[in-house]
């Protein structure tokens, strides 16, 4: 019976939301419903495995293990946070759905064990539904068979709720599962139990064992300040340090308990926000954790658990394969599980945060950009640092790394919604709207969220403070655009005619709901572009510049002598010593792509007026871009600078920046432009490599000098770009459709190619790749943008080959 209603609801969740055929839901019930069945995920992606409701206050959970064979142990090989270290073969979701759950196994080399944290969401009731997770653990070679391992599983209460264990158990421990009780007013009542599970456990003859016997589940209670209790690790340590201290004070260090009997928190179960759950095992073992909300029904069992880590899976890999349908030369099954790996990892990297962000409004005023020596004057203002906390804002988003940047980023966050929008476009326009929520009313958007003390805790001080005349790559207008053009061709084929339709394409299904999301949203598209124009303009009449327009040029604000971290491209060369006279390229194509995206859009509202304002923009965008940048000698665009003399000036690094405009589209296909440019990118000794297009040309004075961060490695976002726009080039009849074919069949498979054997031989996915080697660097577990790979294998195939067999 409980079998057949959890079927049931899986049935439910498939179709969504109820209504009766052939009358669209309205856009509040659709939003209703996708709240609902987003409320829970591992929304704590900085944690191995962290549950927290996506809503400011709430009850959130997390696991932390580690192996309890020597006394240094968990000195070495505590687990919570995620961690950038080389005792650990790689982790993460090996699938994961938003809407279903998921599994992650971590291959914990130095605990020698695999934990697996299978999650699975139920819906049903009026509080999000239910979710379970399962923890399992399995010995990696060469672990003892008695090798004992030590688990906590750490459960707190944000805000005003509660949450308390059932009874006390014996008096040393839990002999069986133990229930909590709790209630909140966003989560109603629900019940929280973590089972007894199944595996041995550890018995030792020491006399200590009459009251620490290895079978029994302790619960630890107690009441911690909010500024302190999201510090789970610090927490539990305090309340082993509390327990070594007795086994100090008591044992002579030649009668000393094992290590599983020493590290144990007292047994306390009771009243409090906190409560730490421990276990321990010998060998391999499982065990649940299960919230049941009250609303929701009946309580769930393992039994039920298991069934729907069955459905959520299947489901998964069918909507997978039917999603990314790869292209050849991807097809085979090595390749599926790569794209499945990479995939989950991006979407289970999806976190909620909230809480207060530094922000000091006051800088820009501190000194002129304008002036003569800015970037100077600029350093010695930051040092006075007027910096304040503001909020609380909330962020639903997901991160380019969970060790590493386990926060929101502004211009990552566009490729990051790139496969999530072929996969869940309701989860993709909910991530766009909530970053919206973050803009101010001059149209500025922090670039990097570091909201609450648990995110500022992974940041060094000196990049906390966001400044608000400091703009970031607008790419969540890529997502927008994208959006927008799939409505209108599902308009276009009167939508998929099923009634009220799926949540993960709801907005498309019902085309006057996702028109209703764009009307709201233009107006914050809009302001975020009017507040480029005016707050990253660049200086034209100063210095007799002959241009088309006098108003269409663009300076990045906020540049030091080496890095230009607002264009997100940190450390590539630009003119030096700075100027105020100096014109960013890729910054004017970066506004141009707002330009074509909001024509666009406001052209599907019928917002006549601003359509031909925007379109006189633009067109004074791509005529300025040839006046201002194009250097017929180089063949490419360029940043520009004024001389001595105060002239205008090109000054050309061959790269990613002299590539903006093509792969922003600005450049019309059958431009002369448009062939010098393919020959660059095809070139090998420039920026052409065997592992992708280099950032920075080889043949550059500065190539893979200084930091070496964007002078050489190649990266995945500007590589995605430039092949997107390769394949629209190369799928036009036009003079340069055979040149760029050929491009975007070699750079397709030199991309996938490079990421799949680095992540085969490291487990890993990485922040970039060397351009000779095509080894992975910098960040490991890099599972932001670097997982464009899997929409990059669902690519058309345009190879040669294929070309033949068809003629
Ligand atoms: C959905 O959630 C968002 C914030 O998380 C909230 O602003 C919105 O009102 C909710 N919508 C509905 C219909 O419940």
């Amino acid at each position: 019976m409980a079998r057949f209603a959890l079927l049931l609801q899986v049935a439910a969740l498939a179709t969504g939301i109820a209504a009766d055929a052939g009358q669209s839901p309205a856009a509040e019930d659709i939003d209703h419903a996708n709240n609902e069945s987003l409320l829970w995920g591992p929304y704590k992606p900085n944690l191995y495995f962290g549950v927290r409701p996506r809503s400011p206050n709430g009850l959130w959970t997390g696991l932390m293990w580690s192996r309890a064979d020597s006394y240094s142990d968990p000195q070495h090989g505590f687990r919570y946070t995620c961690e950038q270290r080389d005792d650990i073969h790689g982790y993460g979701w090996d699938e994961y759905d938003a809407r279903t759950g998921g599994v992650q196994t971590i291959h914990d080399e130095k605990n020698l064990i695999d934990i697996t944290t299978s999650f699975v969401k139920i819906p049903g009731g009026e509080h999000g539904g239910s979710w379970a997770a399962r923890i399992k653990g399995t010995l990696r070679d060469g672990a003892p068979a008695d090798l004992k391992t030590m688990l906590f599983y750490f459960i707190a209460q944000e805000g005003v709720g509660e949450v308390a264990p059932e009874g006390k158990g014996g008096k040393f421990g839990f002999d069986d599962d133990v229930t909590f009780k709790g209630n909140s007013k966003s989560l109603g009542d629900f019940t929280l139990v973590v089972t007894k599970g199944e595996g041995k456990h550890p018995t030792s003859q020491h006399h200590i064992s009459e009251t620490r016997k290895g079978d029994k589940t302790l619960v630890h209670s107690s009441a911690y300040s909010e500024d302190v209790m999201w510090q789970g690790q610090p927490i539990v340590f305090s309340q082993l340090q509390e327990s070594v201290s007795y086994i100090q004070k008591n044992y002579a260090a030649d009668g000393l308990p094992p290590a599983w009997q020493v590290y144990r928190v007292e047994h306390r179960p009771g009243e409090g926000n906190v409560h730490v759950v421990e276990k321990t095992f010998q060998g391999p073992f499982e065990f649940d954790v299960i919230f049941s909300s009250a609303s929701a029904g009946k309580a769930m069992t393992s039994d039920d658990v298991t069934e729907q880590l069955k459905l959520s899976s299947k489901s998964f890999s069918d909507r997978f394969s039917r999603i990314f349908d790869f292209k050849a030369p991807f097809t085979a099954a090595k390749y599926h599980a790569f794209g499945k790996s990479m995939f989950s990892n991006l979407l289970g990297g999806v976190g909620y945060f909230h809480g207060h962000q530094l922000i000091d409004r006051s800088y820009a005023t501190e000194y002129d950009e304008d002036s003569e020596r800015f970037w100077e004057e600029a350093a010695e203002a930051r040092s006075r640092g007027a910096q304040k906390l503001e909020g609380p804002y909330e962020l639903y988003t997901s991160v380019p790394s969970r060790p590493f940047f386990p926060r929101g980023f502004l211009w990552d966050e566009g490729f990051h919604l790139v496969p999530i929008a072929d996969w869940d476009i309701n989860v993709a326009l909910d991530i766009v709207r909530s970053w919206y929520k973050t803009m101010d009313d001059d149209g500025w958007i922090p670039r990097e969220q570091i909201l609450g003390p648990e995110a500022r805790s992974r940041v060094p001080e000196e990049f906390q403070v966001q400044y608000p005349h400091y703009a970031n790559p607008p790419t969540l207008f890529l997502i927008i655009e994208g959006f927008m053009k799939r409505l209108r061709e599902s308009k276009a084929d009167g939508g998929d005619g099923q009634a009220g339709g799926n949540l993960y394409t709801a907005y498309l299904d019902n085309p006057e709901v996702g028109e209703k999301y764009v009307k709201e949203m233009y107006p914050l598209l809009r302001r975020q572009y009017d507040w480029f124009r005016k707050t990253q303009r660049g200086d034209i009449k100063s210095y007799d510049r002959e241009a088309y327009s006098t108003k269409e040029a663009y300076r990045w604000k906020g540049r030091t002598e080496t890095h230009v971290l607002p264009s997100g491209l940190d450390d590539y060369p630009r003119p030096q010593p700075p100027h105020p006279g100096e014109l960013h390229v890729d910054l004017m194509s970066w506004v141009g792509l707002m330009a074509k995206s909001l024509i666009n859009i406001a052209d599907a509202l019928g917002m006549k007026e601003d359509v031909a304002e925007l379109e006189r923009n633009l067109n004074a965008i791509e005529r300025n871009l040839d006046d201002l940048h194009w250097s017929e000698k180089e063949g490419c665009y360029c940043d520009a600078t004024v001389d001595d003399f105060e002239e205008h000036q090109l000054v050309c690094h061959k790269g990613y920046v002299s590539l903006s405009p093509f792969f922003l589209g600005l450049i019309k296909h059958d431009s002369p432009k448009m062939g010098r440019i393919l020959d660059l990118i095809g070139d090998e000794d420039h920026i052409f490599s065997p592992h992708g297009i280099r950032s920075l040309s080889k043949q550059d004075p500065l190539y893979e000098t200084g930091e070496n961060y964007w002078r050489s490695p190649v990266w995945m976002p500007m590589n995605y770009l430039i092949l997107t726009e390769l394949h629209n080039v190369a799928s036009h009849k036009g003079p340069f459709q055979e040149k760029a074919r050929d491009l975007y069949s070699r750079l397709r498979k030199n991309l996938v190619d490079t990421v799949y054997k680095s992540w085969e031989e490291t487990g890993f996915a990485w922040e970039q790749y060397h351009p000779e080697t095509g080894a992975g660097q910098r960040t490991q577990h890099f599972t932001g943008w670097t997982s464009l790979v899997v929409k990059i294998m669902a690519m058309e195939d345009l190879s040669e080959s294929r070309g033949k067999d068809e003629l």
